[in-house]
């Protein structure tokens, strides 16, 4: 495994193996992964009722860490629980600021980084609620807190996750492509969403169909961004699709996509 996903994995365990999260002694866990705000919202996600436990880290990334948690539903039946923390330390700011505004559900003026990050975190939350409203397969978002997205997991019943599809490259490529294509017009025609970062990293393979995930930076299509951003996720999938074996032309994705734009970049 990733050194640095087992490092998280030791912090975690710290925090929780022995007890529930509930428990005051908890507290004074100290951690280098999470800092005191970190703990507060996860603590306060714990006694709102909406995570029961954490038990160990999914990705440790550049801007967020993922972790599996376990939340109890109203008829306390427990299921996984995807904990998506975004990182205060090593967030990207200048990105975060470039994409929020513009955005006209979000005003934020402010410099003060934890404001932006709050932001960025129900931006995504935001993002996920909107495509999941027309059925796009994204995980539905639960709640966001801070810099604390909880989302539902994606993976088995066993828990474990589902693979990107970079990692896990789908065993039928057309056939994949033409089910990624019919969750990326309603992302965009109907959820009305530029995704921004769309590639294999950030679409999951759930048993051979895809799930759309990391949608932070996503933005609405009148944003005056949203059209080069389109541009270049759509060139990115052809791209990469194409690698991985697929037969569809550029022309035939944007068809797909109910499309009429200039895809050369
Ligand atoms: N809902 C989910 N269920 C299961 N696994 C998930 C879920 N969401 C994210 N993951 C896992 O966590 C990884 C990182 O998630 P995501 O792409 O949303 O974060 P990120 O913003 O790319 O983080 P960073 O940029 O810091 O790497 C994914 O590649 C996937 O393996
Ligand atoms: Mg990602």
């Amino acid at each position: 495994m990733d050194p640095k996903i087992t490092k998280a994995d030791e912090e975690i365990q710290k925090i929780i193996s022995k007890k529930r999260l509930k428990s005051v002694e908890d507290r004074r866990v100290g951690s280098e992964i999470f800092d005191e705000q970190t703990l507060k919202t996860l603590y306060k996600l714990a006694n709102h009722g909406y995570l029961t436990v954490l038990n160990g880290a999914i990705s440790t990334g550049k801007e967020a860490n993922v972790l599996k948690g376990i939340h109890e539903d109203d008829s306390r039946v427990d299921s996984f629980v995807a904990v998506k923390i975004y990182r205060i330390a090593t967030s990207d700011f200048k990105k975060m600021q470039y994409y929020i505004q513009g955005d006209p559900r979000f005003n934020v003026k402010s410099n003060n980084k934890r404001q932006l990050i709050t932001s960025w975190v129900n931006k995504e939350y935001r993002n996920l609620l909107r495509a999941h409203e027309v059925d796009v397969n994204v995980p539905k978002p639960i709640i966001a807190m801070n810099n604390v997205l909880l989302l539902e997991f994606i993976g088995d019943d066993l828990g474990n996750p589902a693979q990107t599809v970079k990692n896990q490259p789908p065993i039928d490529v057309d056939e994949f492509l033409n089910k990624l294509l019919i969750e990326m017009n309603k992302f965009i025609n109907e959820a009305n969403l530029v995704h921004g970062d769309l590639s294999t990293f950030n679409i999951l393979n759930k048993d051979e169909k895809p799930v759309i995930i990391d949608v932070s930076q996503s933005v609405v299509r009148d944003h005056p961004i949203a059209n080069d951003l389109l541009i270049r996720d759509i060139n990115t999938i052809f791209k990469e699709f194409k690698k991985m074996g697929a037969s569809a032309d550029l022309e035939e994705i944007k068809a797909a996509l109910n499309l009429d734009i200039d895809l050369t970049t």
